[in-house]
């Protein structure tokens, strides 16, 4: 393909990077102005002759390397960024390139969608949009590169359930990747990587000098039917992935890396969303591996919004200093019908940890944990009441949350260094929590205080060590796990393909 003069290269691409669809640049078209010309004719003759041998060369190697990935949906259209002016020598913006790409295959959101291939390279870019009906397929040697320049991310207004940003109080930066109001939309690829290139935003927050909030990674907003799967994340300027205000959210095959001293790198954060599955996902991370939220005090309890209906499963987390998975501690939406299973933690802070204060009010509630396998933790179960940090001094102090039947079962854990700190509210205890089926090994020198817990009820069964008063043992309990099936679980993946540059 080397050789092919750009024109024609181009021309090729278009034709065949969709193998079962119509491409927009036909053979025609392009051909039709030299008809006229019987020298424009020979040459054409001349062209078409060589094009011809290497259009059936392509287009046997376009079949062999053609991939098959799965997806919610597949597209009619296809295009390739280097279509759009795309240079991918880690040097040129790509951000013109991008939006005029999506742009155009915005056309068929009504016509069957539009897939846009990244191809092998590295692709400097700053923020971009999403569109509905829309495929971001990232090849396995496609690397995208955050912009280090300011200007290549546009401002937005700050979320209404957060009422500020969560760094500094005004705006805050658009998403490397970004989508509002949006129905059907799919990130993925045969483990391509974003690279948010964050280090530089890691020290202007360390120095105090933003004064507006850190970009994410990926942000989806006010959308329906996401599916964000199949590519490595790394380095994120903070969060990585962030849908919010949306619902049938699927989340799988993500590797997510930041290191470990990175500020507020949380690897998955579904904040005020419905019916959402998470799976099959590698994170390390300077914060929690996964952070549901759903608004922060009066903001979010204005709002209204709650994450609910979510499926957890298939997580291994490396965080030192944060949760694998927590509740909070924005969760003034609330949170409810969360389901967490086959959670595999190391050198990890906590388990699944339960994050809130006063001023927060709603709930956290019918939350299901099961076969956890955690190994060197500071803590295996971990609730925090007094978590503070509120978004200004306007917060109701009577609004105290509710935090009602957490439920875990099933959790093997070595190398402990305090089984648990439960730590609910003075006047307003945590709930309805019960541990069963669980075997700690602490470590060479553990702590005498093993169980910690105030203002608790609840209760324990085959549990170790031996759990506190507040949750004293009972015979033979086995604490709930939902035996239905959240909707979310029954959406299956069609067989997509993407020609494989
Ligand atoms: C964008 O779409 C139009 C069809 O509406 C097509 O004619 C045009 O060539 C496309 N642009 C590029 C750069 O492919
Ligand atoms: C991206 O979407 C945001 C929010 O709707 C909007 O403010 C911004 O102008 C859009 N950017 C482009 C390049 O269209
Ligand atoms: C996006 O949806 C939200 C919620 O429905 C609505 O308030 C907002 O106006 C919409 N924004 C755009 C740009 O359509
Ligand atoms: C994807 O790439 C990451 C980073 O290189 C790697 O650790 C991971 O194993 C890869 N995943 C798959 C499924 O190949
Ligand atoms: C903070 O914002 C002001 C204007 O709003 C700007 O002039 C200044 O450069 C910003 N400071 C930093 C450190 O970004
Ligand atoms: C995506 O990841 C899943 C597992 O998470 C795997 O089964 C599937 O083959 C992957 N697809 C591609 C195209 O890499
Ligand atoms: C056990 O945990 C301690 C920290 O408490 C850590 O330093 C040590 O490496 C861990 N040992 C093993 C065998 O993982
Ligand atoms: C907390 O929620 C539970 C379950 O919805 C309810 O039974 C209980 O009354 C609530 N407690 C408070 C203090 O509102
Ligand atoms: C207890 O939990 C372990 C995993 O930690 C599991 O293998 C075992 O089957 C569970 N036992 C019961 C009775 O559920
Ligand atoms: C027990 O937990 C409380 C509240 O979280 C904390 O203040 C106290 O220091 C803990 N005690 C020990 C011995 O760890």
């Amino acid at each position: 393909m080397d050789s092919v003069p750009f024109p024609i290269r181009t021309l090729i691409s278009s034709h065949f990077t969709n193998l079962s669809q119509k491409s927009q640049i036909t053979m025609e078209s392009f051909l039709q102005p030299r008809k006229s010309h019987i020298i424009g004719i020979i040459a054409t003759i001349l062209i078409l002759g060589s094009v011809g041998i290497r259009v059936a060369e392509c287009r046997a190697a376009r079949r062999l390397a053609s991939i098959d990935y799965p997806a919610i949906s597949c597209r009619k259209h296809s295009a390739v960024l280097t279509d759009f002016g795309g240079v991918g020598d880690g040097k040129t913006s790509n951000t013109k390139a991008f939006q005029s790409a999506i742009s155009n295959l915005s056309q068929y959101a009504s016509d069957g969608g539009g897939q846009l291939i990244v191809p092998s390279g590295k692709w400097l870019t700053g923020s971009f949009n999403l569109t509905s009906h829309f495929t971001l397929f990232l090849h396995k040697d496609a690397v995208l590169l955050g912009s280090q320049d300011e200007s290549e991310w546009p401002l937005l207004p700050v979320l209404p359930s957060y009422g500020r940003g969560r760094d500094a109080p005004n705006g805050r930066f658009s998403s490397l990747i970004f989508g509002t109001n949006l129905t059907d939309v799919i990130v993925t690829g045969n483990n391509g990587t974003i690279d948010g290139q964050g280090s530089s935003w890691w020290d202007k927050f360390h120095k105090d000098q933003l004064n507006v909030t850190r970009p994410y990674l990926v942000e989806i907003m006010y959308s329906d039917q996401i599916q964000i799967s199949n590519i490595t994340l790394i380095n994120s300027p903070s969060w990585v992935v962030h849908p919010i205000y949306s619902s049938n959210v699927i989340i799988n095959g993500l590797t997510i890396l930041a290191p470990v001293d990175s500020p507020n790198t949380d690897g998955i954060n579904p904040d005020s969303c419905t019916n959402v599955r998470i799976e099959d996902c590698y994170i390390v991370s300077g914060d929690d591996c996964i952070a549901v939220k759903s608004g922060w005090d009066e903001y979010g309890i204005k709002f209204g919004m709650p994450t609910q209906h979510l499926v957890i499963r298939r997580i291994t987390c490396i965080s030192p200093d944060s949760a694998t998975i927590a509740l909070g501690s924005e969760m003034s939406g609330g949170i409810n019908d969360v389901r967490a299973e086959d959670i595999t933690a190391i050198n990890t802070e906590s388990g699944v940890r339960i994050k809130t204060a006063v001023g927060r009010g709603a709930y956290v509630k019918d939350i299901f944990v099961r076969r956890m396998t955690l190994n060197t933790m500071k803590y295996v179960f971990w609730m925090t009441g007094s978590y503070g940090s509120h978004p200004g001094p306007g917060f109701d102090p009577k609004a105290l949350p509710n935090i009602t039947g957490i439920n875990y079962r099933d959790v093997t854990a070595n190398n402990v260094t305090y089984s648990a700190r439960l730590d609910g509210i003075e006047g307003n205890p945590f709930t309805g929590i019960c541990i069963s089926n669980v075997t700690i090994t602490l470590t060479e020198n553990p702590k005498k205080l093993q169980w910690n817990c105030t203002n608790v009820e609840g209760v324990t069964s085959n549990v170790t060590p031996q759990p506190c008063d507040l949750l004293p043992l009972k015979e033979k309990i086995d604490c709930p796990f939902p035996d239905d099936k959240l909707p979310i679980e029954n959406v299956q993946f069609k067989t997509c393909s993407s020609s494989n540059f």
